[in-house]
């Protein structure tokens, strides 16, 4: 199992009953059974169902463990499930599959790992009013990955932290290591796509000031 995972699993408490969505080789939901916490899997499609059914039968786990062939959370019965795993998919696609308003009524709890554009997510569950709990950064394998733990519930987020996360002084590294990221993508930036040299203007400014705090 990777660390990433051993996070995400981490975040989940023994009351929660979880529908992993996107669950691909079915991983989590195993993690999961074997800390006795109900889990679902779902995905859209067939190939990654197949190889989670395969994994789920050499745990002889596959009458355990429901899983579902579907499009984020359509067609699921979500009456006997309070948390939600979203990970390793694009903002876009979370995006969509968390615009099922009906059926998150249900959701106390969200676990997000975006590939990218974290500040979007953090906007978007933030209009959605969940709250932003906890954020970790993990590197696991030569990658960096935000791991965002949502709790239902209104909250007010600065512009600062929408676009960089809460400050936490453990990251540090991660910060200086994002501000040099940011300076260099600055440079190759065109003069005439101003609105991108704002916002990553904008986001060196607070990573600068991270990194001094
Ligand atoms: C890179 S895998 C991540 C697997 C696992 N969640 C993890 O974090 O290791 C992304 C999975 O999401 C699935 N997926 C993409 N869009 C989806 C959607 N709209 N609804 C459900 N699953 C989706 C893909 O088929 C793929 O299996």
């Amino acid at each position: 199992m990777t660390k990433r995972l051993e996070l995400i699993a981490s975040l989940i408490d023994e009351n929660d009953r979880v529908i992993d969505i996107g669950t691909d080789h079915a991983y989590l939901p195993i993690m999961l059974y074997q800390k006795k916490i109900k889990c679902m899997g779902t995905d859209i499609h067939e190939k990654a169902l197949a190889s989670a059914y395969h994994n789920l039968e050499e745990y002889h786990l596959e009458k355990e463990i429901p899983l579902v062939l579907t499009d984020g959370l359509k067609n699921i019965d979500v009456s006997n499930y309070n948390t939600l795993v979203i990970a390793g998919m694009g903002y876009s696609t979370i995006k969509h599959i968390l615009e099922d308003k009906t059926r998150l009524k249900k959701i106390n709890k969200i676990i997000v790992q975006s590939n990218n554009d974290y500040d979007k997510l953090r906007s978007f569950l933030n209009q959605l009013n969940y709250t932003l709990k906890e954020e970790y950064i993990l590197e696991d394998k030569n990658h960096i990955y935000h791991i965002m733990k949502y709790l239902k519930g209104k909250e007010y987020l600065t512009k600062e932290e929408i676009l960089m996360g809460k400050y936490n002084k453990d990251y540090k590294n991660y910060y200086k290591q994002d501000l040099n990221k940011l300076k260099q993508i600055l440079k190759n930036i065109p003069n005439n796509h101003q609105e991108e040299k704002q916002l990553i203007n904008d986001k060196i400014k607070i990573l600068s000031k991270y990194c001094q705090e």
